[in-house]
């Protein structure tokens, strides 16, 4: 898509995607240059469905690019993506390939053919730096992307983490993280309608994740740890089980 603003966003940012007489929603950035953005949408429901529909030079609004982003750190990194959450995390890496001492990739999804982005890994990170695991052992190691993780921790030293995905994997990683006070940031979702900080659809403890996040780190993680991992608002404010 064409967009003067979004095409100067940064990983971690996120923008607005309005399908016409349909919905919008939030979407990370995939990647950002030349006065081009991108996205990788999974089709959940109404909105994501009419986008798979959609052909080129149908029309489509975009507000953004909004929300932090990822701090671009030097040294040996470690990022853990899972599903559409491995988009932003992309995005990062090639940001970090020639800054990053060291870049290794946990990426996991249920199925291979969910396990995007594989080939784009490939030119950022050294193969023997990508670790895959699929949940029904289609491709790489059977098992959660989290499980792995203890033993690459306990062989190797990173200076950071950085993870987004579903946030019950987040928050294995944040435990992980906490226990060896290794830094970390993670990507959070929340349900979001303005963006900009004025509704409160997307709070989590006394942060609004569009405004004040969607990237937090460990510190940050730790204030919200009773509503990380555990639970989230619904449309009508209820709080939901994650
Ligand atoms: C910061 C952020 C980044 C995201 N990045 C991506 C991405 O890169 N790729 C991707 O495929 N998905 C991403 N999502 C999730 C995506 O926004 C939802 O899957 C999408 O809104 C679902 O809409 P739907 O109508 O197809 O599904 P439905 O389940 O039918 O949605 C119903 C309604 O819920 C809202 N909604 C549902 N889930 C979410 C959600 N998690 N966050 C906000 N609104 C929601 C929609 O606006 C819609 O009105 C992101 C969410 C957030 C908050
Ligand atoms: S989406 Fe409205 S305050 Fe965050």
């Amino acid at each position: 898509m064409h967009d003067t603003f979004c095409s100067k966003a940064n990983p971690g940012q996120f923008l607005m995607l309005w399908i016409p007489g349909i919905d919008e929603i939030p979407l990370s950035i995939l990647n950002a240059g030349d006065g081009q953005v991108s996205v990788a949408v999974k089709q959940i429901g109404d909105a994501t469905r009419h986008l798979h529909d959609m052909k080129r030079g149908d029309l489509v609004g975009i507000r953004g690019p909004f929300g932090n982003s990822f701090t671009e750190t030097r040294g040996r990194v470690l990022l853990v993506g899972g599903g559409t959450g491995t988009a932003p995390l992309l995005f990062l890496a090639k940001r970090l390939a020639t800054k990053a001492e060291q870049l290794s990739f946990v990426i996991g999804a249920k199925t291979r053919s969910e396990l995007l982005f594989l080939k784009q890994l490939d030119t950022v990170c050294a193969e023997e730096s990508i670790l895959g695991t699929t949940e029904d052992g289609s491709f790489g190691i059977q098992c959660l992307a989290t499980e792995p993780l203890e033993d690459l921790l306990d062989k190797q030293n990173f200076n950071v983490i950085y993870t987004c995905g579903p946030e019950a994997m987040m928050r294995k990683v944040f435990d992980l993280a906490e226990k060896r006070k290794i830094p970390l940031e993670a990507s959070l979702e929340r349900l979001m309608r303005c963006g900009i900080g004025l509704c409160g659809s997307c709070v989590i403890g006394k942060y609004r994740v569009c405004r004040d996040g969607p990237v937090f780190n460990l510190s940050q993680l730790s204030e919200i740890k009773d509503e990380f991992g555990t639970s989230k608002l619904g449309f009508d404010g209820s709080v939901i089980p994650i």
